[in-house]
Formats: structure tokens, C-alpha cells, sequence
């Protein structure tokens, strides 16, 4: 049933009951990318290293996994590791790696308990042996499962994956008369899956950063002034209500209420 399995987690008289009863389960997007930010202003306002930022940040990553599938997604991507975030300090590069591996062990019974398939996209043979071993565990025992697409990006840049999928494309001899749209989406990271109808960004930045550059042709982009750490299942209800109040419009024109529907 539509909306059960989010309702069945929320406490009977929980505010997050009244927004969810709000939802149409008709219209979900079918993919939700999310650029998660805010971490370090999130520690700094506490006077904390910015490596608390993310530690907090990783329950925020695991309630919206959790709301995400609950909800009936079929595609959840969040932005965890931009291949421009190498720039950071050495200690916090280090410290990002070593929660991620924690959260892929601690998480993946959660995973394979809700029937998520948990991917990578970006460039994963760049990051430490350690993670990516810990990343093929959690793509190869998801890989069977049915449930919502769960992509981390790490060492993503969607510059690089268009190189990538150019790249692919030279490397598969696609002759120059095959190369259409449908063909180049193919060739991406997330081939086979929706392009997000829906990018939420944290912290009120108003930027896409070099995420998703080709799928996020046609997404509506909501901005929220929560830092990421402080993001939970209200936040991303709120971002669906705000989603499910646009009109899409994919280029053509708006519906003007009470127009003659052809001008003679
Ligand atoms: C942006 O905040 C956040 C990141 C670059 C990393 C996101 C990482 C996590 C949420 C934790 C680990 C992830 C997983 C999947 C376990 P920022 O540091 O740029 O914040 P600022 O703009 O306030 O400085």
C-alpha cells in the first residue's frame, strides 16, 4: 500500500504524520539526488572540528535512507565525495574514509533487511584499497535485491563522468551516427536508472557543483537552509510537498487556468 511502510515508522501524533498524510503517493519522484553540505558550518556554529560535522552527518545520511526507502523511492543518490574534495586536509580526507567504512559496516544489514541496492557511481579505483573493498562488499551482497537504488557518489565529478562515458563510447566503437541521447545515457554512471526529477541541496548554497551534470537536465531544485547533519525524514518531506506543487514543464509552456485551449 502506498505510504504504509512511511507511516507504519512514524509515531502516531509525530509532526512528520501530518506531512506525510500530505504526499501523493502518485506523484513521488522517482529519483531524489541529494547534495549533502553544511558540515563544517554545521561543527563551526558548535565550535567543533569540522570532522564532527560529518560524524553527525552520517546519522543524517542513515534517517534518510531510511525515510527514502520507507517512502517508496526508486532511486536515492547522495553526494558524499566530490572528486575536487582531494583538496581538503589530509586528516579530514582520512577521517571521511573511516566513516564510510564504518557506515557500510554497520549499515548494510539495514540495507539488506529493506532490500536496497546499494551502488557506487564516480570513480571508486581511485579511493583507498581499504573503502573500496568495503564498497564492493556492500554492492555485491545488495546486488540481488529488488528495492530502491541507494548510489553514493564518491570520488564523483560530472565533468568526469561525461569524459568517462565519451571515453566508453570510443572504447565500444559507437560509429557517430548511433550517438543519441538515449545512447549517451547509457554510457553514464547511473545507465538504466531515472534521472532525478528532484535535487535538494543543504545549507541554502544555491549551486550544483559539478553534480550530475547530465541528469539533472529537467530536475527541480529545492534548496533548504539546513545544514546536513540536522536533515531528517521532515526535511526530505518537505522538499517532496514543495516537489509536488511545481508544474514540469520539459520546455513546453504553462497551463493557464481558464484559457481557451487553442487560439484560432
Ligand atoms: C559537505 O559539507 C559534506 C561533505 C563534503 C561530505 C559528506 C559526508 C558525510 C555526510 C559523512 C560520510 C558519508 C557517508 C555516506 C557515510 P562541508 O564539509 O563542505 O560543509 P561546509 O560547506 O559547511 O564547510
Amino acid at each position: 500500500m502506498p505510504l504504509d511502510a512511511l507511516l507504519a515508522e512514524i509515531p502516531p501524533g509525530h509532526p512528520d504524520e501530518a506531512l506525510a498524510r500530505q504526499i501523493q503517493s502518485d506523484q513521488l519522484p522517482a529519483h531524489v539526488a541529494i547534495i549533502m553540505d553544511g558540515n563544517g558550518r554545521w561543527a563551526a556554529e558548535r565550535r567543533l572540528p569540522r570532522v564532527e560535522g560529518h560524524r553527525n552527518g552520517v546519522e543524517a545520511v542513515r534517517q534518510t535512507v531510511e525515510a527514502a526507502t520507507a517512502l517508496g523511492l526508486q532511486v536515492l543518490t547522495l553526494y558524499a565525495f566530490s572528486v575536487e574534495n582531494w583538496k581538503r586536509p589530509a586528516g579530514e580526507i582520512g577521517a571521511l574514509m573511516m566513516l564510510l567504512k564504518r557506515y557500510l559496516r554497520s549499515e548494510l544489514k539495514t540495507l539488506l533487511k529493506n532490500d536496497i541496492r546499494f551502488r557506487v557511481i564516480g570513480r571508486p579505483e581511485g579511493l583507498p584499497p581499504d573503502v573500496q573493498e568495503e564498497l564492493t562488499t556492500a554492492i555485491d551482497r545488495t546486488a540481488g535485491n529488488h528495492g530502491m537504488i541507494f548510489n553514493l557518489a564518491l570520488n564523483y565529478g560530472g565533468r568526469t563522468e561525461i569524459v568517462d562515458a565519451a571515453r566508453r563510447a570510443i572504447e565500444q566503437g559507437v560509429a557517430p551516427a548511433d550517438l543519441d541521447e538515449e545512447r549517451f545515457a547509457s554510457l553514464l554512471y547511473t545507465a538504466g536508472q531515472p534521472d532525478p526529477d528532484l535535487l535538494i541541496r543543504t545549507s541554502g548554497e544555491v549551486r550544483v557543483s559539478n553534480f550530475l551534470l547530465w541528469q539533472i537536465a529537467y530536475a527541480e531544485i529545492y534548496v533548504t537552509e539546513t545544514y546536513w547533519p540536522d536533515f531528517r525524514r521532515q526535511h526530505l518531506l518537505e522538499a517532496i510537498l514543495a516537489f509536488q506543487k511545481r508544474e514540469r514543464r520539459y520546455g513546453g509552456v504553462t497551463p493557464v487556468a481558464g484559457a481557451a485551449a487553442e487560439v484560432s
